[in-house]
């Protein structure tokens, strides 16, 4: 009787750590622990109540670490919501939460420039990337072209030939092919020091080296100078086009042998699935591997900074874990319940109905945005003004091109053209149905961010650090400083602000 009891206790004792084990204690009870774990979304250990991930906001250059509701929990998202609002707000620090100090920060340049000031690249938006975590909100890192963080100096990492694992969680709808959206081992040089020298997750559509069946997108391994989905050929067949909206991604790596795996993130089978499993490339330098140890996230081994893809979190092991144990990991993840939450705030644009937008800068109160032909600027119009002037100050709201949930703008005297960005600068151009098009033209309303209080900003849906403004009476989609003449800190908040109304036409 007695034994017996003592057996249901410890069984009860078991289940429960099992239960509340985060990703990190799975992979420590599997003999390859974590050396950074990174996660703005929550704590990947079942004790770590520590800092996640910092950011900075615009007001005053302050910043502030958000932490886990509670130890092993979801992030404050309600912390970082408070201490952003009226302002715009950067993810500086991706702490690593296994103790070793291997945080994520601003990429530094490499082989490729990042389009800071100083050759750094961009940092990503703190807003751009919602999600739920069993119904808590918390917030992703949505990584747009140019934006990258990076480690070079990592404690504990694989090197040559080492063993190694890792995971993250990613939205599979957010992608492009440009090189290259990666999280994991790479050069500590920030250049391509040749073949075998990386050793990342990638997710996306490129087909310069790999690809798999169907179309797109893709998790493959980024060894450098190469995407590889499988052995030799470049195409693996059982590598399958993602269509997840969160994915996890699996890449692990030991003497002559690697294997991709992935699953639906939600998906509570608790198991992931092998898409490859083998040997390294038969092309010179893959075998062995001559991994360097640094850790970069959103952008390639060089500072490639093309891609765009989001991340909610991660980890880089030591030692190549078993397929059991990454099976337990994606448990867990599923445990974690990710879904999707609202990109908006703010006034409701009805879609279908014609607004007009109204600048609310003190200088420009009887301007809206309008167009010249291509042009996107800011005009004086009345409901007396010209049937010209009227229709091109007055757009159709329509369902977000590239994402339905925010929105886009027809203009209503081309039907078929939309405002979007390109290069920064707005422009009225006929939808082509590309999928870049379509993202270009798709905005995400929120509260204004201007001083009067009320009005809507509208961010860019692919550059969440970027706002519909008028600067010198043209439209661009700016950031709250940064490298362009429009990105100007100075009256910000009131450009990007805009009072919608009735249409004039
Ligand atoms: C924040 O820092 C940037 C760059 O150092 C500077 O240009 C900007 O004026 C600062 N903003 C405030 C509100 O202090």
């Amino acid at each position: 009787m007695a034994s017996k009891l003592s057996f249901l206790g410890l069984l009860a004792a078991t289940t429960t750590s099992i239960v509340s084990a985060g990703p990190c204690d799975i992979y420590a009870s599997g003999g390859t622990p974590c050396i950074a774990a990174h996660s703005t979304t929550r704590a990947l250990y079942s004790s770590f109540s520590g800092s996640l991930y910092q950011v900075k906001r615009g007001s005053d250059n302050t910043t502030l670490n958000i932490g886990p509701l509670s130890a092993g929990g979801v992030a404050n998202a309600g912390a970082q919501d408070s201490f952003c609002a009226s302002t715009t707000c950067l993810i500086t620090i991706i702490y690593d939460q296994s103790g070793r100090n291997n945080h994520l920060t601003q990429a530094p340049g490499g082989a490729f420039r990042g389009p800071e000031a100083n050759g750094y690249d961009n940092l990503a938006s703190a807003i751009g990337a919602p999600v739920t975590l069993n119904g808590q909100k918390a917030y992703g890192v949505f990584v747009s072209p140019g934006t990258g963080y990076r480690n070079n100096a990592v404690s504990g990492s694989a090197k040559g030939d080492q063993a190694e694992g890792m995971y993250a969680v990613l939205d599979g709808t957010h992608y492009n092919g440009g090189c290259c959206f990666d999280y994991g081992n790479a050069e500590t040089s920030s250049t391509d020091t040749g073949n075998g020298h990386m050793e990342a997750i990638y997710f996306g559509d490129n087909t310069v080296w790999g690809s798999g069946s169907g179309s797109g997108p893709w998790l493959m391994a980024d060894l450098e100078n190469g995407l590889f989905s499988g052995a030799n050929p470049k195409n693996n067949p059982a590598d399958p086009s993602i269509s997840a909206r969160f994915f996890t991604a699996a890449v692990k790596g030991t003497a002559n042998l690697w294997a991709l795996r992935g699953a639906d993130a939600t998906s509570t089978g608790g198991s992931l699935t092998t898409y490859y499993s083998g040997a390294r490339p038969s092309v010179s330098g893959y075998n062995p591997m001559s991994k360097e140890g640094a850790i970069i996230l959103g952008i390639g081994g060089d500072n490639s900074i093309g891609a765009q893809g989001t991340f909610y979190e991660g980890v880089m092991t030591t030692g190549y874990p078993s397929d059991a144990t990454e099976n337990a990991v994606q448990a867990n993840i599923a445990a974690a319940r990710y879904a999707v939450t609202s990109l908006v705030s703010g006034p409701a644009l009805s879609i279908g109905s014609k607004v007009s937008l109204r600048a609310t800068t003190s200088c420009c109160t009887t301007r809206y945005i309008a167009h010249s032909g291509g042009t996107v600027n800011t005009q004086v119009v009345t409901s007396s003004s010209a049937a010209a002037l009227r229709q091109q100050a007055t757009w159709t709201v329509r369902a977000g091109l590239g994402y339905s949930g925010c929105v886009s703008f027809e203009s209503v005297d081309t039907p078929g053209s939309f405002i979007r960005h390109y290069n920064f600068d707005l422009q009225v151009a006929a939808n082509d149905g590309s999928k870049q098009f379509r993202e270009d033209a798709t905005f995400c309303p929120q509260t204004g961010l201007g001083s009067a209080g009320g009005g809507s900003s509208f961010r860019a849906w692919g550059y969440p650090t970027r706002y519909i403004r008028h600067y010198n009476n043209l439209g661009e989609i700016a950031s709250n400083g940064g490298v362009h003449v429009f990105d100007s800190p100075s009256l910000f908040n009131d450009d990007v602000t805009f009072v919608v109304g009735a249409g004039f036409a």
